[in-house]
Order: structure tokens, then sequence, then C-alpha cells
């Protein structure tokens, strides 16, 4: 039978629930061709809601096409530029001619080669990286040539943005990925990924080529309204029972973050046989922070000292980090040191700065320190 949780995938269909307001936005500058950045810590769901805009807004608008490319492994310009055309071709046409036809009219510098599967379903780009890196401007500009070929307007969708990042010259093709898109009549970007610090220095810094590229959105976390909504429904759907208080329990304990709160209602979901208890949601809590024990423990060996010394400051609620008693108690050097660990953990993506002051961003992280490697 399945079960009516999701994690570690994409959100769809009933797995999707709220941001009805995110989803507005997105679709508006979609169908108006603004650019678009988006960014929120790891799991809070920038993938499956740009997926769901990008349904809906394909299926009420048949003259847009979206096209998504992720950067998840695609570590060098050369690919870059490989996954770029591939997609932009897979995403206009299936038919085998007109693939052959667009790299013929389109390319006039050089002309990539196209290799197929054997049964023709699947095909690939042979560039030649020296040509493309001397010439780049046919592949950037193919999402416009077949836009304005075709009369449609083209949204390209790139996830994990932030990779670019590790690109040699990152700088230098920026600059050279701007020139083009911003020509672009027909062709808008939608921009994004998890690594705040990164990504605010791409596009707010006036020195950054990306500067001012488009509507910048934080995604937020589902709220705990929504989330009580959403799980008591899903128990009540698959003949199970869960009070709306439980519900918004299950959420609040995991700071409502959305893949561990799908994870925790699917571990509870699993322990329930008819109705849902508090006793039940503890044991279940239990069992996910065990589950990621291991995790934990590297993660933490891989911590200096201080810095998981400064962990414990931050579960203990300090505020003046930089304060003579706060350095002492917690041993964490001096205060220049304070802000050394600061960054080191940010850098690490175990906290962030949020309104000044430090937030984990993993919930699990801090329930596993807290119940277990304090304790010891
Ligand atoms: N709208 C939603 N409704 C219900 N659950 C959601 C929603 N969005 C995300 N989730 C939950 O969060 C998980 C992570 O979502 P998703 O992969 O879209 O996040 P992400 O921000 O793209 O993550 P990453 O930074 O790792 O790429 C999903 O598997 C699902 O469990
Ligand atoms: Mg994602």
């Amino acid at each position: 039978m399945e079960t009516p949780f999701t994690f570690g995938k994409l959100a769809m269909g009933d797995d999707f629930t709220n941001r009805t307001e995110e989803i507005i936005r997105l679709k508006n500058n979609f169908v108006s061709g603004i650019n678009t950045i988006m960014i929120s810590p790891r799991r809070w769901g920038k993938s499956s809601l740009v997926e769901k805009a990008s349904r809906m807004i394909m299926q009420e608008n048949k003259k847009i096409k979206i096209i998504s490319i992720d950067l998840f492994n695609v570590r060098s310009e050369e690919d870059f530029y490989r996954n770029l055309a591939e997609q932009v071709i897979r995403g206009t046409t299936t038919k085998l001619q007109e693939i052959i036809s667009f790299t013929k009219d389109f390319f006039k510098q050089w002309i990539p080669k196209i290799s197929f599967s054997p049964d023709f379903q699947e095909f690939s780009l042979g560039l030649n990286w020296s040509e493309v890196k001397k010439q780049p401007d046919e592949i950037l500009d193919l999402p416009q040539q077949i836009a304005r070929a075709k009369g449609w307007k083209i949204i390209i969708c790139i996830d994990e943005f932030q990779n670019i990042g590790f690109y040699s010259d990152t700088v230098a093709f920026q600059k050279q990925l701007r020139s083009h898109w911003q020509k672009h009549q027909d062709v808008s970007y939608c921009l994004f990924g998890s690594k705040r610090h990164m990504l605010m220095q791409v596009f707010t810094s006036p020195s950054m080529p990306f500067y001012k590229f488009g509507d910048m959105m934080f995604i937020e976390k589902i709220s705990t309204k929504d989330w009580e909504k959403y799980i008591t429904e899903r128990f009540r759907a698959t003949g199970k029972e869960i009070a709306p208080e439980l519900s918004s329990r299950i959420a609040e304990l995991l700071d409502n973050h959305p893949y561990y709160v799908q994870q925790l209602a699917q571990l509870c979901w699993l322990r329930c046989d008819h109705k849902m208890t508090a006793q039940v949601i503890d044991q279940s809590l239990d069992s996910l922070t065990l589950q990621l024990s291991l995790l934990f423990q590297n993660l933490t060996e891989s911590l200096s000292t201080t810095q998981v010394n400064y962990l414990r400051a931050l579960i203990n609620e300090e505020t003046h980090f930089s304060s003579k008693e706060t350095i002492q108690k917690y041993q964490l050097g001096t205060s220049a040191n304070v802000s050394r660990i600061k960054q080191a953990l940010t850098d690490k993506e175990i906290i962030d700065t949020m309104q000044g002051t430090g937030v984990f961003l993993d919930p699990m992280f801090k329930i596993w320190l807290k119940k277990y490697y304090f304790l010891e």
C-alpha cells in the first residue's frame, strides 16, 4: 500500500500543499517574461514549487515552454553549455527531423555533432570545447532563436544555480551569460538554489554581472496551520485519524521544515494503527533521530571543538556571543574567533543568520545534539 507522505523527491500532485502565493507570483513572472531568482535553504521546496508552477503554466498556455536544467552535476562551463543546448532542444521538440534542423538552422559558426541512441529516442550533442569557448553565442542564443521561430515564450529554469560559483573563471562566465540573456526578448530565466550567501553575492552586489537581474523570491517554510490541515487530511484520506493539535505538533517539532515534516508524518502514520497519540509522535521522533545518528556523529566529528561549543551556546539560546561571559562559559576563544566560527558554520551550511541571530538549518541536527550529544 502507498503511504500518504513523500520526501526525498519532488512533491507533486496530492503531495504538494499550499504555496498559493508563490505559485501566483512565479506564474506572473513566467507570463510577463520577468526573470526570477529564488533562494531558500536546502529541502524547503524550491524544486517542487518551480515544477508545480511550470506544469500549471504549460497546461494553461500552449505557447509557453518551460525548460528545466539542473546544475547539480554540472561542474564546468563546458558541461553547462552542453546541458543548456541539449535541454533547450529536448524541451522544444521531440521530432527527429527537427532536432537535426535546429542544429543546422541555428548554428552557423560551428555545427554540433548529434548522436542518437539506437532507438532514436535519445540524443546527445558533441561539442568541440575550443570552438564553444571561443564562440558560445549561438548556444546562448539558441532558446531565443527557437522562441522567435516558433512564436513561443520560453522560460529556462536553472536549479542549483550556485554551482556556477565553482567554474574556473566564474565572474567572466557570468558576464557572458548576462550579456546574452538580457537581450532575449522571448526568453526569461528562473534561477534558483540554496547557498544563500553565495547567491546573494551573485545577485545583489553592484559589482557583479547579475546585479538586479530579476525578481528576488525568498521561499518561506510552510506554516503550522497549513501543515496541520495537510497532515490531518492525509491521515483521514487513508482511514486513519489524527487530532489537529497532534498534526501541528508534528510540524512544530521540526520547525516546519518541509522535508522533515513529511518524513516524521510518514513514520507516525506507519506506527499508527487507527488513532494517533502523542506517545507515538515521540517514539517516531526518537526513531528518526536514531536513524540519522551516524550521519550527525560524522558531521560533529568534522567540526572543531570551538565550533561545537558555539553550537552548544546556540542551543542554550545564548544571544550575546561577543560578551566576555559567554565566550568564557563556552570557551570560544576571542571575540574575533567568534565571528570566524560563525562564518565557518555558515559556510558549512550548518547555521544561517536570520534577523541577526544564528539558527540551525537542520532542525534534526539540533534535536540530536540536544538530546544525545550534549547529554552524554
Ligand atoms: N509544497 C509542498 N508540500 C508538501 N511537501 C513539500 C512541499 N515542498 C516541499 N515539500 C517536502 O520537502 C521535500 C524537499 O522538496 P524539494 O526537493 O522541492 O526542496 P528543494 O528546496 O528543492 O531542496 P534542495 O535544496 O535539496 O534541492 C519534498 O520531498 C517534500 O517532502
Ligand atoms: Mg531542489
